[in-house]
């Protein structure tokens, strides 16, 4: 019996190790890359780690295999980006704000109402501001690949419509784990309440929390009106960035011509998975309408943007934050 044991323990041992690095037919090296995020694997997210993989493998002769984990499979958005700077996972597409508490450049993209719309934001970052930040990035163990988007945050809440920073009083919000946006909502005159989005929705369920802020495709998917949402304001107060990124590590362990092209598939996704976030945040809106939600749309911002413009002073890259304000004047 003990015998049996050991031999399923050295099977299960050797699968293993051929699922990181194996040889293929032609005895050459197959390396499998893991990719992890949070989201459903109908997220945008999802199908642009999806393509890319389409299309690492067709270019590598499957000597590239990546498998893709959705829903926080391999950890929730800070530990899997903990685990690029170990090299503990390879290929990672998440919001930045979490990412800030490695990168602390990043934290200028969480100054709410910073860009004057997508298109800004997007010149912005895929210009030289973008690149600055990459190899802030860098620096920590993280290749950027390339800008992604999560869509305009919005406030969603269990309680009564939110039209005027007023109504926010009290309210418990959980925020990201983020210094710039728990600030935001302090001013704001909520109490937030910082933490993973694996917690967040026991935390809505329970009525732990009242609200919430997220892309209205988040709310959509995780059907956030069987979580006491009835509730949900386009306040559009953060244009909520994502990166495509790989671990630097994972990019040294492969050889020149495989680790070209998983780069070059990686720098062209992020393109690919805004178009789809563009499309499918309006049906999203509608289907939140269809599912009984009140969708309080025609706010005006300037009393939010008044109440939060303290909060640019907690940036603490000044510099470049101005250099993204000026360059959209
Ligand atoms: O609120 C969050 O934590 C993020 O927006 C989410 C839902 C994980 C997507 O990046």
């Amino acid at each position: 019996m003990k015998k049996k044991l050991i031999m399923v323990m050295i099977f299960s041992a050797m699968v293993l190790m051929a699922a990181c690095n194996s040889g293929d037919a032609d005895g050459q090296e197959v390396y499998t890359l893991q990719a992890g995020h949070s989201l459903p694997d109908d997220h945008p997210y999802h199908l642009g780690l999806l393509e890319m993989k389409e299309n690492v493998e067709e270019r590598t002769d499957g000597r590239v295999v990546i498998e893709v984990f959705p829903c926080s499979e391999l950890g929730a958005e800070r530990e899997l980006t903990e685990g690029m700077t170990l090299g503990t996972v390879d290929l990672v597409v998440s919001s930045t704000a979490p990412v800030t508490n490695f990168v602390p450049e990043l934290a200028v993209l969480d100054a709410p109402f910073l860009f004057n719309d997508r298109e800004s934001a997007v010149e912005v970052l895929n210009g030289e501001i973008g690149n600055e930040l990459f190899d802030a990035l860098d620096e920590k163990g993280i290749i950027g690949l390339s800008w992604a988007e999560n869509g305009y945050r919005h406030i969603t809440n269990s309680t009564h419509p939110i039209e005027k920073p007023e109504d926010l009083k009290g309210v418990k919000i959980r925020t990201q784990e983020n210094e710039i946006h728990l600030a935001a909502f302090e001013k704001l005159g909520a109490q937030p309440t910082p933490m993973a989005w694996t917690e967040a929705l026991t935390a809505l369920q329970q009525g732990v929390v009242d609200a919430q802020e997220n892309p209205a495709i988040v709310a959509d998917q995780y059907s956030l009106y069987e979580s006491n949402q009835e509730y949900m304001t386009l306040t559009g107060h953060v244009y909520s960035v994502a990166i495509y990124m790989m671990s630097k590590q994972t990019y040294e362990e492969l050889p020149e011509d495989l680790r070209d092209i998983v780069v070059e598939e990686g720098e062209r996704i992020g393109a690919v998975e805004r178009d789809m976030i563009v499309e499918m945040e309006k049906d999203s809106i509608e289907t939140l309408k269809e599912q009984g939600m009140e969708i309080i749309e025609d706010i005006d911002v300037a009393p939010f943007q008044e109440a939060v413009s303290e909060v640019y002073e907690l940036v603490e890259h000044q510099e470049l934050l101005n250099k993204i304000l000026d360059a959209q004047k």
